[in-house]
């Protein structure tokens, strides 16, 4: 248990724009940072962060928080895992407390999944022991890795490791560490075989770890150092409750600073790519893993930078990788060039030959817009033939329909018509019919979705913001406008009046108390208010409440950041919008916040008495009831200018 007083020190000390800055492109509007929000899908950023209050919130899906919040929504981890991150980061010294044992926060055991990660975490260090102290590792492993030209520093950097040759390294390690054979299989790391019993599934292989963004290793990849050719040459972690190959990149943990510092990312297909190439001097550099690029990932890229090269292979597989990512990319609105490497050469070696500013300079001036890319590919290979050049200028068209931006889109329709000596016209009508065809596609897979097929069936969007928002441990919070609006409306002026006649905190500590609340934070809100309006005559300051320790409350009351910060200040004047008396307002908007939540609570009340009314052998007094909730209801809407259908 982390000591109360750890646990204020870390809040104190997490700056919300560093902790939000590692994950997400910000940029700088006034006191405020404004980013493209990593809990939805958007196109223009409504992710803002504020360090004054050491808030989050995004104005177009509702998530709200600070720091701590933030993890846990953005990593998927507990509180306590939230705040030892955080505690790592700006290097405080986690105290435990062991009184604070009852705090319901953590008394929940692990969960399987923190099980997995520590898991993996063993797995990792277990792994890199191997290559760097274990007589067999520093033979074979070490040596393999130093043949191939990477340093220690490179080594190290990318966490590389390597398994023995025995069946059960590994297993036999972790089960001494308490790790169960289920774990073991579930985290992808052995597997269990009718006779031979558990077995590891990397034996004898070098390892390179795939991380999380967090910088938690989340499965491997596994190469061999067999030349023959029976063996697959890589094996790698499957599909687990961690990891899901489709929306990771290799690298991505290590280059992300230096994606955000440059905005551009190269992606390249190999493990071994990719650490020779930081080696070389472009640490902004990750790697799809064998896949072809996946939807996901081009939308992580986009997270961190807006212009991508893709580098590939000279061979024809490579080309094909390439011809495949770029439409994904385009859709994600990502500037794309592409570096054709000459056959025989893979970034690897090109890397070998060249570093530093002699090869950042070779990568830009072999780069070409991902249309001349095609064109030199598709049309040379065609020739003069017509169907085979109409067929490659369809290819081209198709991926000039996925760029979004209109005039972007028009440019590359011109310089097309002028490259293949064809009317304009008829080069837009292309794209425009390639426009719908897509159009169409989308609406397809989302009404596929909506009918219950599995996401992954199909290549598919996103999910669709309420879903996305469902994830994010705000979940409910997002979902009681009423429950929401009457707190804040208490915390920001509940010293002042309210319908009686007395203070709005002492009215609502009344009125209120025996509430069925949709939301335990909520409750938990409102007593404390009253606890400290009792004992000091005043209410929490909502600086406090945006870093109050329950994150629920945090997120709550952080979800309260002035709504207006985007309109202008002079939105009123413009529009000529009376200004009304403000004490006046006050008092409109509490009654109208109160009876909202009254309103709401009472039908759900007439709903509970139906269900009840279904199952009751004697109707009669509930029937009464349900009348009166009625008239209630009734009398509530009215007030509340509400149209009532009945
Ligand atoms: P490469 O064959 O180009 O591997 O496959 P590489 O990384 O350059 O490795 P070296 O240089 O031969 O050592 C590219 C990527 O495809 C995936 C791996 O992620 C690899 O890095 N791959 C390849 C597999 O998953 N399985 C395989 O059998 C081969
Ligand atoms: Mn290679």
């Amino acid at each position: 248990m982390i000591s109360r007083q750890t646990i204020d020190r870390i809040l104190d000390t997490a700056r919300i724009e560093e902790v939000v800055g590692d994950y997400v492109t910000l940029k700088k509007r006034g006191g405020n940072y404004l980013g493209l929000c990593p809990f939805h899908n958007e196109k223009s950023p409504s992710f803002t962060v504020t360090p004054s209050k050491g808030i989050y919130k995004c104005f177009g899906c509702g998530v709200a928080g600070n720091a701590v919040g933030f993890l846990m929504a953005h990593d998927q981890l507990t509180y306590p895992d939230a705040l030892r991150q955080l505690a790592m980061r700006y290097q405080i010294e986690v105290e435990e407390d062991h009184r604070a044992g009852d705090d319901p926060r953590f008394q929940a055991e692990k969960s399987q999944r923190d099980r997995l990660w520590d898991l993996m975490t063993f797995a990792h260090q277990y792994y890199q022991k191997m290559l760097w102290d274990h007589p067999r590792g520093v033979a074979v492993g070490l040596s393999y890795f130093r043949e191939r030209g990477l340093t220690d520093e490179s080594i190290r950097h990318y966490g590389l490791g390597y398994s023995l040759e025995e069946s059960d390294a590994l297993a036999r390690m972790a089960s001494d560490s308490g790790f169960t054979t289920e774990e073991l299989e579930l985290a992808g790391l052995c597997s269990t075989h009718e006779s031979r019993g558990l077995y590891d599934r990397f034996r004898g292989r070098v390892l390179f770890p795939i991380y999380h963004l967090n910088g938690k290793v989340l499965g491997f990849g596994g190469r061999t150092l067999k030349t023959d050719r029976k063996e697959a040459k890589y094996i790698n972690s499957p599909e687990t409750p961690l990891y899901r190959k489709s929306e990771t990149l290799f690298g991505l943990h290590q280059a992300r600073k230096a994606m955000t510092q440059n905005n551009h990312a190269y992606l390249v297909e190999g493990y071994m790519d990719v650490i020779s190439l930081y080696q070389a001097g472009v640490p902004h550099v990750v790697a799809s893993s064998g896949t072809a690029l996946t939807q996901e990932q081009a939308r992580l890229l986009k997270r961190f930078v807006s212009e991508v090269t893709l580098i590939y292979d000279g061979d024809s597989a490579g080309i094909k990788a390439a011809l495949r990512g770029i439409d994904l990319l385009l859709e994600n609105e990502l500037n794309l060039r592409v570096v054709a490497l000459p056959p025989n050469e893979d970034p690897d070696s090109l890397a070998q030959r060249m570093q530093g500013s002699d090869l950042t300079e070779w990568l830009k001036s072999n780069s070409q817009d991902f249309m001349d890319f095609q064109q030199n590919l598709l049309l040379k290979e065609a020739g003069q033939d017509p169907i085979l050049r109409s067929q490659a200028l369809q290819v081209v068209a198709a991926s000039i329909a996925c760029v979004r931006d209109p005039l972007l889109q028009a440019t590359y329709v011109q310089r097309l018509a002028q490259d293949a000596g064809l009317p304009a016209q008829a080069v837009q009508e292309a794209v425009t019919r390639h426009t719908h065809q897509r159009a169409k596609q989308s609406l397809e897979q989302r009404s596929a979705q909506r009918d219950g097929h599995s996401p992954a069936e199909i290549p598919a969007d996103r999910p669709s913001l309420p879903e996305a928002a469902h994830q994010a441990p705000t979940q409910g919070l997002n979902d009681i406008p009423q429950e929401s609006e009457i707190l804040r409306i208490l915390v920001q002026s509940g010293t002042m009046e309210g319908l009686d006649g007395r203070p709005m905190v002492e009215f609502l500590a009344d009125t209120l108390h025996e509430l069925q609340w949709d939301h335990p934070a909520c409750g938990q809100l409102l007593e404390e208010c009253v606890h400290r309006w009792q004992t000091d005559r005043r209410l929490p300051d909502i600086k406090e409440l945006v870093q109050h320790p329950d994150p629920s409350i945090a997120s709550l009351t952080s979800s309260w950041l002035d709504k207006d910060h985007r309109v202008s200040p002079n939105w009123d004047r413009m529009h000529d919008i009376p200004v009304r008396d403000p004490s006046e307002n006050l008092s409109r908007e509490f009654e109208e916040a109160f009876h909202r939540l009254l309103h709401k609570k009472v039908l759900q009340l007439h709903r509970t008495k139906i269900q009840e009314l279904k199952e009751s052998p004697e109707p009669e007094a509930l029937l009464h009831q349900i009348r009166e909730l009625k008239e209630t209801e009734t009398m509530l809407a009215k007030k509340l200018g509400m149209v009532i259908t009945h």
